[in-house]
């Protein structure tokens, strides 16, 4: 089963997410030895990803770039395509995928600041035949970060089926929470919860896909209250306030006043089951003390480690 384009995780089968699952630790167990890496590097040989990044990143963009070329593929990186590029001359989008794409890469991957930027740039580079991954659309989705979350949830805990997961901080603006929970819906999560301060709450989109696939959710601006009805949740998944995205300098303002609030420390996390797990998909800014750090339930630097062999694996299954 192969997958040609990445835009939203909503068209994932789960099929295919089990299958690409299996291919990741095989995949981290190659890079470990000398001769696991010399097999890798045949097996993209020839093929070029080009990136167009118009946002700042540091995981997506380097573990990208890594996973290309520990596949043995050539890369040209456009990393600052504001700065840089002819965007910087009012070049719309459209414009710019189309002409990138005449180029013949075998894969674009683009991080936009539009909200359904992705979708509308794979409308122009599927029509050149170039297969296109999502890595980041304004408020929309962050597909790949997805699956590197649900890989590490499944790695962590496996039984998809009977998870609970608590979903945290900003909710409305996050993109790796949409991407994950439309991902977790597949796999029958029977119950969310959410908490996120009212301006930040998780958008109505994703609540009436919760409502139509008669999965229960509850929704607090409360920290406390979330680790009342959480205790014996297994999924704490914390997120930064996405500043970036917030274009209004007062909702900016009124939101810092409100951030703090959802801070976690080591008292909190005694307040969660010993089975959970913490999850952020970093960085981290106000959220998570680094004393939580030491605490064997916080996963975030492990999650952010799989972003290697996870997009490596989905490389593999695009272009092999
Ligand atoms: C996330 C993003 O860009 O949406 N970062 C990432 O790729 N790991 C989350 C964030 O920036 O807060």
């Amino acid at each position: 089963m192969k997958i040609r384009n990445v835009v939203r995780t909503q068209d994932f089968e789960p099929k295919w997410i089990t299958e690409l699952f299996k291919m990741v630790p095989r995949v981290a167990e190659a890079l470990e030895s000398a001769a696991g890496k010399d097999r890798l590097r045949k097996r993209l040989e020839n093929k070029i990803m080009l990136t167009a990044f118009f946002q700042q990143s540091t995981r997506t963009r380097n573990s990208f770039d890594l996973a290309a070329k520990r596949l043995g593929m050539d890369v040209v990186n456009n990393d600052d395509m504001e700065g840089i590029s002819s965007v910087g001359k009012g070049e719309s989008l459209e414009d710019t995928i189309r002409v990138l794409a005449e180029y013949r890469p075998d894969v674009i991957v683009l991080r936009h600041f539009e909200t359904g930027s992705a979708a509308a740039a794979m409308k122009i580079s599927s029509q050149l035949r170039v297969p296109l991954i999502n890595a980041g659309d304004g408020k929309g989705q962050h597909p790949t970060q997805g699956l590197i979350d649900l890989y590490t949830i499944h790695k962590n805990i496996g039984l998809l089926q009977n998870l609970k997961v608590v979903l945290g901080g900003d909710l409305r603006y996050g993109r790796t929470c949409r991407s994950l929970v439309y991902l977790l819906t597949k796999f029958g999560v029977p119950e969310f919860i959410f908490v996120a301060p009212e301006r930040l709450s998780v958008s109505p989109d994703i609540k009436d896909h919760l409502n139509t696939c008669n999965i229960q959710w509850r929704e607090t601006d409360s920290l406390q209250k979330a680790l009342e009805w959480g205790a014996e949740f297994n999924v704490w998944y914390w997120t930064r306030v996405q500043t970036e995205n917030i274009k209004d300098k007062k909702e900016q303002a009124l939101i810092a006043r409100v951030e703090h609030k959802y801070w976690l420390d080591t008292e909190h996390l005694k307040k969660m089951s010993p089975q959970a797990i913490l999850m952020h998909p970093l960085p981290r800014i106000h959220e998570i003390s680094t004393e939580c750090d030491k605490d064997p339930r916080a996963k975030y630097f492990e999650q952010s480690k799989h972003g290697l062999p996870v997009r490596m694996a989905l490389l593999l299954n695009m272009l092999s």
